[in-house]
């Protein structure tokens, strides 16, 4: 399995200052920054045009990936890569040619990735767990940070995990997790076989700061 990593998602800092946002990821000691994308259509929210992702670019030096958590993910995914992400996470659910969508996104030089809502089997992404580098298993119903943490997806992270493990593919394949995650769930989701961890709002509410609650969310998961 991959090693575990702690993402941190920019939907709960100051959307008025976001250069000095992701420059304060990075300083905590970040390695990848989640720029939950959505477009108020396949969620109730409108968050980041790729204008706003561009402009934030230049502030840090640590990749960039997007969860698209929007209707049109063909239509925009090049946008978003050339507004700097690496990684685009397209949802199963807004994709009725999901094959062909993370085809396309390898092929613009971005990594794809793919993501399920709650309600979504894990058998939906069976047939295109060869085109991407990690599987996004969703832990709330997308479109606001602060949830609670649905804890029966842990089955599902488990058999993501045995898909990825049965194919030979735990060692080159993340399976991310988001929506939720703090200091009393993070150990059930790593159990149950994630090994990369997003975190918003336990990220942000820390009082002793970003550092610091990195650092103890990466101490309960390793
Ligand atoms: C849901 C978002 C959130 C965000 C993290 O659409 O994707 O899950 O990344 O939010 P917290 O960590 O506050 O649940």
């Amino acid at each position: 399995t991959r090693p575990i990593q702690i993402v941190p998602s920019v939907l709960p800092a100051d959307f008025a200052r976001l250069g000095d946002e992701v420059a304060a990821l990075e300083a905590a000691g970040v390695d990848l920054v989640q720029w939950d994308v959505m477009d108020g259509q396949f969620v109730p929210n409108l968050t980041f045009g790729p204008d706003v992702i561009a402009a934030a670019r230049s502030h840090c030096s640590v990749p960039f990936e997007a969860h698209l958590m929007v209707l049109t993910p063909d239509a925009m995914a090049q946008q978003y890569v050339d507004a700097g992400c690496s990684r685009l996470i397209v949802h199963a659910e807004t994709a009725p040619h999901l094959h062909r969508t993370l085809d396309n996104i390898n092929g613009m030089g971005a990594r794809a990735a793919v993501a399920l809502n709650p309600a979504t089997p894990a058998s939906a992404i069976e047939h295109v767990l060869d085109l991407v580098d990690l599987v996004l298993v969703m832990t709330v119903n997308p479109g606001f940070g602060g949830q609670a943490y649905i804890a029966t997806m842990e089955r599902k992270i488990a058999e993501v995990r045995a898909m990825l493990d049965e194919r030979g593919l735990s060692d080159s394949v993340d399976l991310e997790v988001d929506g939720g995650i703090g200091p009393a769930t993070i150990e059930g989701a790593v159990r149950a076989g994630a090994n990369v961890l997003i975190a918003g709002s336990a990220l942000y509410k820390d009082p002793d700061g970003l550092e610091h609650a990195v650092s103890h969310l990466r101490s309960l998961a390793e």
